[in-house]
């Protein structure tokens, strides 16, 4: 058989096993694709791929966000770093991926999934959690379900970095408060017909709720789709190939010191539909 999975918890994550030539084949897309969808987030073990061999999986996976070239054979890539040295656009930001969240919540269509791959690891800290937004959802009570059926949440750059650096200046906060806001439906009916919690730190509030309503019901749904039983922490090892799907997890990266150099190289697969809510 050329491509196995083993559950890594029993609600998220699973580890797979494939040759990596196979990998690298383009022959198993969909059933690693169907495979990330189910399981939310998968992990291959000691494929040490290089950036063009990542890049060409990605391409293999679905539509490979370009972004910016910013150097001759870096096409897609982003490097993944506290370092301003070696991701100048980026690096200021990397500090709110402690927090909870979903990438690309100011677009319309937010990337469809990520693959990382380590390429400098921090000795302590530095493991990435993934919670399943799907199982969460699932297992709220109907009568939840219904009412927050139609709810749509404004998602914000303020919302997600001023918790993780409640002692910004002026200037950092107005930069933050000058990129575009999104509205999104609060459960994503995707067009395969599951649902998933639209969550992520960058919520900002609830449209049309009194405020403090507004903070209280995201407050209880993070905390909800946090617990343990929907997460899988994934602790880093050289070689990893790692894939989540954007749409129906949740991320966050563990602190680790800022000196380790902690570097993972990221090519992004964009998103392949809007997230829609109830008809
Ligand atoms: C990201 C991200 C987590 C990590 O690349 O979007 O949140 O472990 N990364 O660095
Ligand atoms: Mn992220």
């Amino acid at each position: 058989m050329a491509l196995t999975a083993t559950d890594l918890t029993p609600r998220v994550g699973s580890q797979f096993h494939i040759d990596r030539a196979d990998l690298l084949s383009g022959a198993h897309a969909q059933e690693i694709r169907a495979l990330l969808v189910e399981r939310g987030v998968i992990v291959a073990r000691g494929m040490n791929l290089t950036d063009d061999e990542q890049r060409a999986l990605a391409r293999t996976l679905g539509d490979l966000r370009l972004g910016t070239v910013k150097q001759e054979g870096e096409e897609g890539l982003m490097k993944v770093t506290f370092d301003k040295t070696i991701n100048p656009e980026y690096a200021q930001f990397f500090f709110g991926s402690q927090l909870w969240h979903m990438d690309g919540t100011y677009e319309e269509m937010p990337p469809f999934a990520t693959l990382l791959t380590p390429r400098v690891l921090s000795e302590t800290g530095g493991q990435t959690e993934f919670a399943n937004n799907y199982a969460a959802y699932e297992d709220l009570p109907e009568a939840e379900k219904a009412f927050l059926d139609g709810l749509k949440v404004v998602h914000t750059m303020q919302a997600a970095l001023f918790p993780g650096k409640p002692d910004c200046s002026v200037e950092e906060f107005a930069l933050w408060h000058s990129y575009p806001n999104r509205e999104h439906p609060l459960v994503w009916h995707h067009k395969s017909g599951r649902k998933s919690l639209v969550l992520s730190t960058s919520g900002s509030h609830v449209v049309g709720m009194h405020p403090a309503e507004s903070r209280d019901l995201l407050t209880r749904l993070m905390a909800h789709a946090a617990q343990e039983k929907y997460v899988y922490r994934h602790s880093w090892q050289m070689g990893d190939l790692l894939i989540w799907d954007n749409t129906g997890t949740m991320h966050r990266v563990l602190p680790f010191p800022e000196e380790s150099g902690r570097q993972l190289h990221r090519f992004t697969l964009n998103g392949e539909e809007p997230v829609a809510g109830v008809a």
